[in-house]
């Protein structure tokens, strides 16, 4: 064979054979994400039944555009109340209040990690991603990892400023498709994001209608419950990481190792 037919083959030919794929509080943009928010405050205790009662009757099911004078009126205390909760992990430290009240229910704490001169404080989990840019741009560190001096820019934690136009109004028909095409998901969610709730995730999942094969259990790990889990045909699997944020990696390690290892395995949860 000559060069240029091997070229093309290895064009042609795959050479990864996707079996299936995970998702972690997976922002998919459509209204699903930012609905689900208020029924989960109201289930957790952000917000009072008052509250949630007046949200129904006035905006209708609908918490992102209102419309309505009175519904603005509800989202703007619902939307005072919740900037006193850390979004991505509501049991965490809310030190990012300054960042957030101007905006509705943004996604700015990501920001944090960009370079910026607001540092977080250290009793903020933020923290973290702010010493990770540290610790990746250090020269000791670059070496220690083998990274060739002057072949990387700077490291950035998420970065954001990468030019690209959003077309995808939601990314829910792909999951449709990719499962009922026989890909292998799993679609897990940590049980304290307001974020994107696990309300939210659950219902798009749902919202394919698929039987259930493995009705909603408890899923363990060292004799306790990790969380909660359902799996549906087409092999989509839904699960909770209790006590879990936006990224659930961060507080539950343990836990979502033991989730990724048995889904990987092909065993159940
Ligand atoms: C879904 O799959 C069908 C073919 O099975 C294709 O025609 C359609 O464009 C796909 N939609 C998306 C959103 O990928
Ligand atoms: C699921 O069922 C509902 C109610 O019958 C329907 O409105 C919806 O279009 C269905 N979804 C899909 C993906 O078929």
């Amino acid at each position: 064979m000559g060069k240029a037919s091997l070229l093309l083959l290895s064009l042609v030919v795959p050479r990864i054979n996707l079996k299936g794929y995970v998702v972690g509080n997976p922002v998919t943009g459509s209204d699903y994400d930012d609905n689900f928010r208020v029924p989960y405050a109201h289930g957790v205790g952000i917000i009072s039944d008052q509250l949630y009662e007046a949200a129904i009757r006035n905006c209708k099911g609908s918490y992102i555009r209102p419309t309505d004078k009175m519904c603005a009126r509800v989202l703007n205390t619902f939307q005072n109340l919740v900037s006193e909760i850390d979004l991505p992990q509501i049991l965490g430290v809310n030190c990012i209040r300054g960042m957030l009240t101007h905006k509705f229910l943004s996604e700015e704490y990501t920001q944090l990690s960009d370079p910026s001169p607001e540092q977080p404080t250290l009793d903020c989990f933020a923290y973290r991603y702010y010493l990770c840019n540290i610790w990746a741009n250090d020269d000791s560190t670059r070496e220690a990892l083998g990274v060739k001096r002057g072949t990387t820019g700077e490291f950035i934690r998420c970065k954001k400023s990468i030019p690209y136009a959003s077309e995808v109004p939601s990314s829910i028909k792909y999951h449709f498709n990719l499962t009922s095409r026989g890909y292998r998901a799993l679609v897990f969610s940590g049980d304290h994001d307001l974020v994107i709730p696990f309300l939210s995730t659950h219902a798009w999942v749902r919202s394919f209608n698929f039987s259930v094969v493995d009705d909603w259990r408890a899923w363990h790990l060292d004799g306790q419950a990790a969380g909660f889990t359902i799996t549906y045909a087409n092999y989509i699997t839904f699960a909770t990481i209790k006590g879990g944020g936006h990224v659930s990696i961060e507080h539950r390690p343990k836990e979502c190792l033991a989730m990724a290892r048995r889904w990987l395995d092909n065993e159940p949860l």
